[in-house]
Parts: structure tokens; sequence; C-alpha cells
């Protein structure tokens, strides 16, 4: 039994990797008060400064999900699975309520704050955007939810 759940679990967290995303609007039925601010917030329309290019390689940060496989639709826009991981396996109530075993599932562990700014930089890198330097910490204060 024991080595069942085992397997199980790894095999969920297996596939929780290979990119599995329920998309903001599910998440939005129990963190309201997130998406509110999410969606008024830069992330929300990433996508509309990319929309007019011809280039695949523009929506790996402007948008969702965009797996190796440039025929990959991904969501659109920066979601909330962009920075917290696909949430197939751990958007639901009894697993959101134990912090160690969402994070098994496919969570992204966002503490301590060297964590949130790696994966902040993953898409602000110095050779993007606008050239302006990025602080992860100090971006987070302006729109962090
Ligand atoms: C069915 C309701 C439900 C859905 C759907 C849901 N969550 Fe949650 N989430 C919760 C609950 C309940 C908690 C725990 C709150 C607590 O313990 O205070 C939680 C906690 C969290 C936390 C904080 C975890 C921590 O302890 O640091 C994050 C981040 C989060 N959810 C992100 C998401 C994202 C992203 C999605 C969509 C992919 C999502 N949630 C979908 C109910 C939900
Ligand atoms: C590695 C991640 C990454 C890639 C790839 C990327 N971008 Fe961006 N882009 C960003 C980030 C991060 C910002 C926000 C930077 C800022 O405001 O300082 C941004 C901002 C922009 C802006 C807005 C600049 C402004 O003045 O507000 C445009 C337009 C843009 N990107 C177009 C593109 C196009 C077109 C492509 C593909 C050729 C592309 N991006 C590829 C990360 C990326
Ligand atoms: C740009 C990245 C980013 C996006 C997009 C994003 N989040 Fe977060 N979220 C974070 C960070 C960073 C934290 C703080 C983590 C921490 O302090 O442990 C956080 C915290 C949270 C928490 C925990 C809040 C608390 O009080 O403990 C919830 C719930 C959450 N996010 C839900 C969402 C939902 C729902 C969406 C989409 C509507 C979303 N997030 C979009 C980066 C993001
Ligand atoms: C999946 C890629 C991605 C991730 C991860 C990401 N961003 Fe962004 N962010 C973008 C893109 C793309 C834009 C530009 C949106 C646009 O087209 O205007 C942006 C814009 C912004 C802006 C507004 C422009 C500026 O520089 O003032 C802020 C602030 C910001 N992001 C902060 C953060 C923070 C803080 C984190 C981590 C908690 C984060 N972002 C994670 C892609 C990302």
């Amino acid at each position: 039994m024991r080595l069942l759940s085992l397997l199980l679990l790894i095999f969920v967290a297996y596939a929780a990797n290979a990119d599995t995303y329920v998309g903001g609007d599910r998440c939005a039925t129990c963190h309201q008060k997130e998406y509110r601010v999410w969606k008024k917030g830069p992330h929300a329309s990433a996508q509309k400064n990319v929309e007019a290019s011809t280039s695949q390689s523009c929506f790996h940060c402007h948008s969702t999900g965009q797996g190796p496989a440039a025929t990959q639709l991904p969501l659109p826009n920066v979601q909330c699975e962009a920075c917290h991981g696909a949430g197939m396996y751990y958007a639901k109530e009894d697993v959101m309520r134990n912090r160690v075993l969402a994070i098994k599932l496919g969570m992204r562990e966002l503490a301590p704050e060297d964590k949130m700014v790696a994966m902040c930089q993953a898409c602000h890198r110095d050779d993007v955007g606008i050239g302006k330097k990025f602080n992860a910490v100090k971006s987070w204060k302006r729109i962090g939810h």
C-alpha cells in the first residue's frame, strides 16, 4: 500500500512537470482577491505586446505554458501558473490546505525570497525588455497580491 502511494506520488509529480495547466479562471474561483490584483497588473495583458509577432520565442515570456514544442499553444498572458507552477494536481482545496503536498504536486516554492527572485528573473532578464534594471523585490512590492 505504501509502495503504491509512493509510486502514485512519483507519477503525479512527473506528470505535474509535464506542463498541465488549468488557467487563471480556475484559480480565481477560490482566490478572488489575488485574481483582482493580478487582473489590474502588467502580467494580465502581457500578450498584447507580442500578438503581432511571428516569432514563437516571444510567447515563452509573454504567455503561460509554452513548452519546448513551438506548436504547443500556451495560455494567453502571464497567468497565475507562470509563477506558481502548473496547477492540475495541486489546485484542489484539500491539497491546497497542505502546503508540503501542494509543492510535491507542482506548486512552486516561492519562499524564502531568493526563490521568488530567481523565478521572476527567468523572464525579467537584463537582456530583454526595455533595458531598465529589474529589482524583483521592489517590483513585487508594486504589483504583489
Ligand atoms: C478549490 C479552491 C482552490 C483552487 C481552485 C485553488 N486554490 Fe490555492 N488555495 C486554496 C486554499 C484553501 C489554500 C490554503 C489557504 C490557507 O491555508 O490559508 C490555498 C493556498 C494557495 C497558495 C498559498 C500556499 C502557501 O501556503 O504558500 C497559493 C500560492 C495558491 N493557493 C495558488 C493557487 C493557484 C495558482 C491556483 C490555480 C492554479 C489555485 N491556488 C487554485 C484553495 C484553492
Ligand atoms: C526572456 C523573456 C522574454 C522574451 C523571450 C521576450 N520578452 Fe518582451 N518583455 C519581457 C519582460 C520581462 C518585459 C518587461 C520589461 C520591463 O518593462 O522592464 C518585456 C517587455 C516587452 C515589451 C514592452 C516594452 C515597453 O516599452 O513597455 C514589448 C513590446 C516586448 N516585450 C516585445 C517582445 C517581443 C516582440 C518578443 C519576441 C521577439 C519578446 N518581447 C520576447 C520578457 C521577454
Ligand atoms: C508574477 C508572478 C505571479 C503571478 C502572475 C501570480 N502570483 Fe501569486 N504570488 C506570487 C508571489 C511571489 C507570492 C508570494 C509568495 C510568498 O511570499 O511565499 C504569491 C502569493 C500568492 C498567494 C498566497 C497569498 C498569501 O497571502 O499567502 C496566493 C493565494 C496566490 N499568490 C494566488 C495567485 C493567483 C490566483 C494568481 C492568478 C490570478 C497569481 N497568484 C498570480 C507571484 C505571482
Ligand atoms: C513568464 C514570464 C514572467 C515572469 C515569471 C514574471 N514576469 Fe513580470 N513581466 C513579464 C512580461 C512579459 C512583462 C511585460 C508585460 C508587457 O508586455 O507590458 C512583465 C512586466 C512586469 C512589470 C511591469 C514592468 C516593469 O518592469 O515595471 C513588473 C513590475 C513585473 N513584471 C514584476 C514581476 C515580478 C516581481 C515577478 C516575480 C514575482 C515577475 N514579474 C515574474 C513576464 C514575467
